[in-house]
């Protein structure tokens, strides 16, 4: 692989993705490994990554010096190319210039195998305050900017480079390629990681790792259950069984396209629990988000629980108990539990896709090493319908948090309808791969006035909230087509009996979430 050091905030998962998409493998590593950890992984190549700090601040982030005498390359990005020039001899100043932003970068003539190819004059991403003022001796200087006079360096003897620019960051008009060229050109790794041969890969793992064994998925409806069910499923046949909670909180359609469409493209085992009954009595009266959400979790796992439980023993008939349940780990939640600094739990997730803990199973997770664009490019591999494989993000709980108050069947009917229209309308403008979801949000405990034919009404608002965001992280409001919101208005208020209003959440994340509960 490639290992990505992470220096710290965000940039290290970003530089993993833009090394993938040069069809090479990689991985993220604290910045705390050893030299000999690294050794051990028989790395191709090294990317320092970007990071918050200084390389002055007392206690900031280090790096084994031993890692930059193993012969691996290296590249080195931003704070990772200043950790880079103080280790091999070169200085790192104060220079009380600052550079944030897009800025422009002139490279020294010539061609070099990390900046070949490139334009002489470029846009690059900065950000930084200290500078490297002297590049380490034998390294040549391959860029400058106004404020940093040594903006790039490289030596092709040792195969060290480093740029003072983010290449990860779209902003930077070159980026993709210094990284291309890096890997390709500078350290002669082979484009040759697909997802052809990550398929390949991982069916030869869960076949060694499951052996006859039996295994169970619980499906959501969700990408990544579906995925990583469709790959065990394609190493182990029919040793697989699926498993779908139908929590009474899905959108309109969705249990049939598990149903019919997942199922008559896979050919999975499924068995569906229908324990609409049983989440809606749980819920009745309540209206906390978080009671909700704590309520909804724990029936889905008894649900989850007993439809295992009744395959078991179907299974003993044969003699044979079920020890394995796949779960749709993505590398993200990987890296994150691995990072160390908790976050704040702003609300309580539940994947639905996800696990009883106290059950005892075997964990098979073949998308552990994979982003989510991975995720669904190997779902279309697979022959996944495109309506799977590039579905929006859903939460778990579903349309339960989509009910500002308590959840009954007649607000989910309603919301549900709501949700149909508003959906269909976003599909058909074209609108599905510029918005990263748009909940449908009924506020069931506001009422106002209307009028509607010749009569007042006194209905509920229904609230849409288009988002954008790269990550779920942050998120910014949509600027829909007024006449794209117009219809949807018009058609619920007109389709929808007990809306007589709909409203626009112009709300980015922070300060506001994506989901109302
Ligand atoms: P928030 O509301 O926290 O949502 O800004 C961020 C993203 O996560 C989704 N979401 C969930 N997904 N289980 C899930 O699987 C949950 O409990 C859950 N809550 C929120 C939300 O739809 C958005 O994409």
């Amino acid at each position: 692989p490639v290992l990505v050091v992470d220096f710290g905030a965000q940039y290290a998962q970003l530089i993993a993705r833009r090394v993938r998409e040069a069809s090479v493998y990689s991985e993220i590593v604290p910045h705390t490994i050893t030299a000999a950890e690294v050794a051990e992984k028989k790395p191709a190549g090294i990317v320092l990554s970007g990071g918050p700090s200084s390389v002055y601040e007392p206690g900031s982030p280090t790096l084994d010096p031993g890692i930059l005498e193993l012969g691996v390359p290296v590249l080195g990005i931003c704070y990772g190319f200043q950790v880079m020039a103080q280790q091999l001899g070169g200085e790192v100043a104060n220079t009380g210039l600052r550079e944030y932003g897009a800025t422009e970068v002139t490279l020294a003539p010539g061609d070099s195998s990390l900046l070949g190819g490139q334009p002489g004059q470029q846009t690059a991403w900065m950000s930084h305050g200290d500078s490297v003022s002297k590049a380490p001796e034998g390294f040549e200087v391959l860029a400058s900017s106004d404020s940093t006079p040594v903006a790039a360096f490289a030596s092709d003897e040792r195969r060290m480079y480093g740029v003072q620019w983010h290449p990860e960051v779209k902003h930077s008009e070159y980026g993709q390629r210094v990284i291309e060229n890096f890997l390709h050109t500078a350290a002669g790794i082979p484009a040759d990681w697909n997802s052809a041969n990550v398929i390949e890969e991982q069916v030869a793992r869960i076949r060694e790792q499951v052996g006859t064994g039996r295994v169970i998925c619980g499906l959501s409806g969700g990408v990544d259950s579906a995925v990583a069910a469709a790959i065990v499923h394609k190493a182990v046949g029919d040793q697989l069984v699926c498993i779908f909670v139908d929590h009474g909180l899905l959108r309109q359609d969705e249990r049939r396209q598990v149903e019919e469409d997942y199922v008559a493209s896979t050919g999975v085992r499924l068995v569906t629990v229908d324990a609409r009954d049983q989440f809606l009595d749980a819920l009745a009266g309540v209206t906390d988000p978080e009671q909700k959400r704590k309520i909804i979790g724990r029936e889905f796992i008894r649900s989850f629980e007993n439809a295992a439980e009744a395959l078991v023993l179907e299974a003993q008939g044969e003699g044979e108990q079920i020890k394995f349940l796949v779960q749709g780990t993505l590398y993200p939640d990987v890296v994150e539990s691995g990072g160390g600094t908790g976050t704040a739990n702003i609300k309580s997730h539940h994947n639905v896709g996800g696990l009883p803990e106290d059950l005892q199973f075997e964990l098979v997770e073949p998308l552990r090493t994979l982003f989510k664009d991975e995720v669904r490019a190997i779902g279309r591999e697979l022959g996944l319908p495109e309506m799977i494989v590039s579905r929006q993000p859903f939460p778990g709980p579903g349309l339960g948090i989509r009910i500002v108050g308590e959840v009954t069947r007649d607000r989910l009917d309603l919301l549900r309808s709501a949700d149909a229209i508003a959906r269909a309308e976003l599909t058909a403008a074209g609108l599905d791969g510029e918005i990263w979801q748009c909940p449908v949000v009924l506020l069931a405990d506001v009422r106002s006035v209307g009028v509607q034919g010749d009569g007042r009404t006194y209905g509920h608002p229904i609230v849409l909230r288009p988002v954008s965001s790269e990550d779920a992280m942050t998120a910014d409001w949509t600027r829909l087509p007024y006449d794209v919101l117009a219809r949807i208005s018009n058609r619920i208020t007109n389709e929808v009996p007990g809306v007589n209003r709909v409203v626009l959440d112009v709300t980015s994340k922070p300060p506001g979430t994506i989901e109302w509960e």
